[in-house]
């Protein structure tokens, strides 16, 4: 991540710079903090069916990224406010944010007057406001939000921005010694007041006791809006102070309004986490064909070649190399590995493995140490163990294959039977060589050191050092010649 730097009015340090995913690693705060958040706005711009905070920023809903943000300040509990498509949202919520709807929707001060029972009921001595549709706030920013001092004295602290065009935010109007004097809303400004380039983000930090005393006395805007904004005029008014800290990166502060913010948003997302694993060590060849979710986890001298898409919460230990033309989704791939123009999803990878190319690992593909999976493989809730060879247009699903296996090219576990709709497993044991075009009709099991000719077709079970051929296979010999491999194991591993 680019080391983001926040001053702050009151404090001259700055916070520590944390990596990808800091936000779920950092430490709680000051205890003592509820959060909530504003989503209660129709968000008309994005010409959608679906609400909103609904999209998908880095492939989880802006609300679930906003979520993680404001638990990462280490607020607890957190209040959603609800109203267009309420229940389409509070879907994709976890069962243990509350959830308030504000109908009608009138302005961001009123949505905090409608969740106050709640968030009176937590106790909290701070509350946490953001805005549902302000995702880009960095972790330590929010941080330095929160840890800002307030009290009675000073019950407000604003995060803020300076843009380069600040049109559309409120401003955030200063005093010639820098002390924050109001805010005012773009549509309330004088041309004067629009000149201001500084902006509050959507993020807001309030004492309590104070707030819950003055929340429902904001004064009523045209359209009978409330805005949560007037806090900062009642402070001022009562000549409290209002802190405010200031995000230095702009990116910040930029919501989500329409779908073209939303790809801007997607780009300023993919570009920080890009950042932050090259600043961690991982080689990423071309940043411009390679996206990468914020959970991914990636060692040091690991090398990302062009158009991968690494998803989820995938994770690829030290000197392995992805791509070009990889996508993983919650997958693990380990270290020294190398997957090439695959897909894996659900799949777990161990050390030394090479997948590729076109190849398709599916949920519960397990891959053992220095196998191979090779041109045109599916692989489906099976194991394929250690030096194993899968390498030419093959579907292995719900099998055990053991390690040393040799399979050969067009080999099929036919593990569904489609007349009773049943779906069996099929057991190869180690140092086993299927023949190409071998069908195993599942349930089977294959001895350890057997062997099946071309085109068997194996319905029974084949036992250890057995050669089977034909279709279906019948036994065609004794073994007679040397084994394929020098030193069979002792004892034929068998299903796990
Ligand atoms: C708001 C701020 C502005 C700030 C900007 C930052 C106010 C009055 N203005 O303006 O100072 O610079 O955000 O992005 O607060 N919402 C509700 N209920 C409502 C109205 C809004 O829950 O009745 C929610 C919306 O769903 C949205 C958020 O509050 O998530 C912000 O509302 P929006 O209308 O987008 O405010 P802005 O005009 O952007
Ligand atoms: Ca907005």
């Amino acid at each position: 991540m680019t080391p983001s730097r926040t001053s702050q009015s009151t404090s001259a340090d700055p916070p520590s710079t944390g990596g990808a995913g800091a936000a779920e690693r950092r430490p709680e705060p000051e205890p003592s903090l509820t959060a909530v958040i504003l989503a209660a706005g129709q968000g008309t711009r994005m010409r959608s069916r679906q609400h909103k905070v609904l999209h998908p920023l880095a492939g989880r809903p802006l609300i679930s990224r906003v979520l993680a943000l404001v638990r990462g300040a280490g607020a607890r509990p957190v209040v959603v406010v609800l109203g267009h498509l309420a229940d389409q949202v509070r879907a994709v919520l976890p069962p243990d944010v509350s959830t308030v709807v504000q109908e009608p929707q009138s302005g961001t001060g009123h949505a905090v007057q409608v969740a106050a029972g709640r968030l009176r009921a937590a106790g909290a001595q701070r509350l946490l406001v953001h805005l549902g549709d302000t995702a880009l706030v960095r972790p330590e920013s929010l941080a330095a939000l929160v840890a800002a001092p307030i009290g009675p004295e000073a019950p407000v602290a604003l995060l803020t921005a300076r843009l380069a065009d600040p049109r559309g935010y409120g401003r955030v109007i200063r005093g010639p010694d820098g002390t924050v004097l109001a805010m005012v809303e773009e549509i309330e400004a004088t041309p004067e007041q629009r000149s201001v380039d500084e902006v509050w983000s959507g993020s807001m930090l309030l004492w309590s006791d104070w707030l819950w005393d003055r929340l429902f006395h904001l004064p009523e805007h045209s359209r009978g809006e409330y805005y949560l904004t007037d806090l900062v005029n009642l402070a001022r008014g009562e000549d409290r102070a209002v802190k405010a800290v200031l995000a230095t990166d702009e990116d910040e502060v930029r919501g989500v309004n329409d779908r073209a913010q939303l790809a801007v948003a997607h780009a300023i997302v993919r570009q920080r986490t890009i950042a932050a694993h090259q600043a961690a060590g991982v080689t990423i060849v071309d940043p411009a064909t390679t996206y990468i979710e914020p959970e991914v986890q990636i060692a040091a001298d690991v090398t990302v070649q062009p158009g991968c898409h690494l998803q989820g919460a995938s994770r690829i230990d030290a000197d392995a190399e992805i791509g070009p033309n990889t996508m993983l989704v919650d997958a693990h791939v380990g270290e020294g590995s190398r997957v090439w123009w695959s897909v894996l999803e659900g799949a777990r990878v161990g050390r030394d493995v090479k997948v590729g190319p076109f190849s398709h690992l599916r949920p519960g593909a397990v891959v053992e140490d220095g196998a191979v999976v090779g041109n045109y493989a599916e692989v489906k809730a099976s194991r394929i163990g250690p030096g194993t060879q899968v390498h030419h247009f093959s579907y292995l699903g719900d099998a055990d294959v053991g390690a040393s296996v040799n399979v050969g090219a067009g080999t099929i576990t036919c593990n569904y039977n489609a007349e009773t709709g049943v779906k069996s497993r099929t057991v190869v044991e180690d140092g086993a060589a299927l023949g190409s075009d071998t069908m195993l009709i599942a349930p089977v099991t294959v001895g350890a050191d057997s062997m099946t000719g071309a085109g068997a077709i194996v319905t029974r079970d084949i036992g250890p050092d057995e050669v089977w051929v034909g279709a279906p296979a019948r036994r065609a010999r004794q073994r007679t010649g040397p084994r394929r491999r020098a030193t069979p194991p002792a004892t034929a591993k068998g299903p796990e």
